[in-house]
């Protein structure tokens, strides 16, 4: 009796958030914003003449072969890149290269991508810069883990690592509305700990997203440029 009222219970909170999470829609054509995560790399890579970057999940390589960097690594179990396993191997097995910056790609869920975030911190040279792709979902079905858009966008639940990095000190983090949202984080400090808000986090969804939007750094791609460019022309 009791599992039925949790069933029941649980299936009207399901019910809820879907009436909520269908209401809302961020109506944003990516594809009219003439700037993807592939001009942010390069312009994060612009100044170092020995540029090493990793990328973590590369796919067909669409951003990996237009990287100008002297130095590529690109992690995927699948295809693309230069080294074919998951992200954690790939950590666990080369824990002393130091990367100017790390692209994060691979599986779109918060768990993972926190892992990445965290190993790719311990992986910066001092200074380094740390990009995300898929955070800023713009629909519930963008948004749910499992994926259920049946080969459409994807973000996942990655978006609930942009609200550690907007409150992690040690970090400056914007969130760039171009290609499916892309982060962008400055490393200002040697030894940065990501704030660990999993318990509260862990369980939200698309609507949390939504109620708590204000709440992040989101920059248009004039006002992220000038702060990349601020951030490399002082050092
Ligand atoms: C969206 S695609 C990457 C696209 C690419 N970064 C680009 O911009 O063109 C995601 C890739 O992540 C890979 N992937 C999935 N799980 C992974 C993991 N644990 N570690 C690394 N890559 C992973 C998939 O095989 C897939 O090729």
């Amino acid at each position: 009796m009791l599992s039925l009222i949790r069933s029941v219970r649980r299936q009207f909170r399901e019910w809820a958030h879907r009436g909520h999470a269908e209401a809302h829609r961020f109506d944003i054509d990516w594809y009219a914003i003439p700037y993807n995560r592939i001009a942010i790399v390069n312009l994060l890579l612009s100044k170092q003449v020995e540029g090493r970057y990793l990328e973590i999940g590369c796919f067909w390589n669409a951003l990996f072969d237009a990287v100008m960097a002297r130095h590529k690594t690109g992690v995927d179990p699948v295809r693309g890149g230069t080294h074919r396993m998951p992200s954690d191997d790939y950590f666990r097995g080369h824990t002393g290269e130091k990367f100017h910056v790390v692209f994060i790609d691979g599986l779109h869920t918060y768990e993972q991508v926190r892992r990445d975030v965290v190993n790719s911190l311990k992986a910066l040279e001092p200074g380094g810069w740390i990009a995300l792709h898929d955070l800023h979902p713009r629909t519930w079905i963008e948004e749910h883990v499992p994926d259920i858009s049946i080969g459409r966008t994807w973000t996942g639940d990655v978006w609930k690592v942009a609200f550690e990095l907007a409150t992690t000190p040690g970090l400056d983090f914007r969130l760039f509305k171009i290609d499916h949202g892309v982060g962008v984080v400055r490393k200002l400090a040697n030894d940065v700990q990501l704030v660990d808000r999993q318990a509260e986090l862990g369980p939200q969804r698309f609507r949390y997203f939504c109620d708590h939007y204000g709440e992040l750094p989101i920059v248009n791609h004039e006002a992220g440029r000038e702060w990349i460019l601020g951030h490399l022309n002082n050092g």
